[in-house]
């Protein structure tokens, strides 16, 4: 009820007044919010209109009648003039919203960004492909190895240095004799064991080394082992194999040559290294253009090969007055390094999708 303090007028000039200061704010608010505030000012419980209105139950009998018809029009016309300023206010909003949020549908679309295989498989699928293509077979091995195949099989004796915990991770409790495969040479091992000759295996996988991690150590890179046995196998073949696989990983240009060296499962053993692919050669007797690479030697180190020693034959119950047969082991990663330009063996495990894509379709 309104209370005494408060008597509203509801003279005609009054009730215009109201109707046209209501009218003027609703023309003068710019938005809907400030629509919003000028209502509940001009048309709210306490607005004078309203005030105005709920006085007319106070007035003598006489007055009412006339009093509520002009309050009636002009609350009407206040109502309907709100409604149209409503409209208005929301239409231009509407409209100024389609404006901002408007949207080229001819921009192509942005498509889910794509991932690449990591290079190292890729690298490994390639290597692979070129030894099916020779009816060669894949074989694997688990990655935590009895200790005898990891080393006492391939006539790493006891004494090896290989064989201690500096350079060798083993699996916890030691007196179980279990690594983690230092070499993929172990597969070698099983191969042999499990099936009978002739073999022709390449043996892809990860190895684990007790290696400080840099750009060019990691503790887990990975290895690709060969091994062929079968009747009258030579060194000639072993080099055959060994070229061929090289034109094919660096392009039929590359040159390769065995260099003695010594491997307790070989025997003549070698290592294989490749012309080195910045100088070509043109470094060695030239301090006028020494080459990083190669450390003016013409030549890089690839992998390790040779002929298979028969005291491996034998423990694999393979009989060496029948059969002799070739290996050899190389690094995957060192092949990407020379094959791709990949100078920081951290970027191989670290995982940034960047490196994968930047390596994108390299394998083909
Ligand atoms: N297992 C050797 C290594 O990890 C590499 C190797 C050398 C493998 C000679 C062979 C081989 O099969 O004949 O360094």
């Amino acid at each position: 009820m309104l209370g005494p303090e408060q008597p509203a007028e509801v003279s005609q000039p009054a009730v215009d007044r109201m109707v046209a200061d209501a009218l003027a704010a609703f023309a003068a608010a710019g938005s809907s919010a400030e629509l919003k505030a000028a209502r509940l000012a001009h048309t709210g419980e306490k607005s004078p209109l309203a005030l105005a209105n709920r006085a007319i139950g106070t007035l003598p009998g006489t007055e009412r009648k006339e009093a509520g018809q002009r309050l009636g029009l002009a609350r009407a016309a206040v109502q309907q003039r709100l409604a149209d300023r409503e409209g208005e206010l929301s239409a231009a909003e509407l409209a100024e919203q389609l404006v901002a949020e408007r949207i080229d549908v001819t921009l192509p679309v942005e498509i889910a960004p794509q991932g690449a295989p990591h290079p190292i498989t890729a690298l490994i699928d390639l290597m692979g492909d070129v030894f099916i293509a020779m009816g060669w077979e894949i074989a694997e091995g688990p990655q935590a190895e009895g200790e005898w195949l990891n080393f006492d099989a391939l006539n790493l004796g006891p004494d090896h240095p290989a064989r201690g915990t500096s350079d060798t991770l083993f699996v916890a409790p030691i007196d179980h004799h279990m690594v983690l495969r230092t070499h993929t040479s172990p597969v070698q091992v099983r191969t042999m064991l499990d099936r009978e000759p002739p073999i022709y295996v390449v043996c892809p996988g990860k190895v684990y080394r007790a290696d400080e991690f840099d750009a060019t150590h990691v503790p887990v890179f990975h290895q690709i082992e060969g091994l062929c046995i079968d009747k009258g196998i030579s060194l000639a073949h072993l080099k055959g194999t060994l070229d061929h696989l090289a034109k094919a990983m660096f392009g039929d240009d590359i040159e390769t040559r065995m260099r003695p060296h010594y491997f307790p499962f070989t025997e003549p053993s070698a290592e294989v290294d490749l012309q080195c692919f910045v100088c070509h050669g043109a470094s060695v007797g030239n301090p006028d253009a020494p080459c990083r690479t190669c450390k003016s030697q013409g030549w890089i180190e690839w992998g390790g090969c040779g002929v298979v020693n028969p005291r491996v034959l034998l423990s694999c119950g393979i009989d060496p007055e029948v059969y002799s047969g070739f290996a050899f082991g190389m690094g995957i990663e060192r092949t990407l390094m020379f094959r791709n330009n990949a100078a920081d063996m951290r970027d191989m495990v670290e995982g940034d999708v960047r490196f994968s894509r930047s390596l994108k379709g390299m394998a083909r």
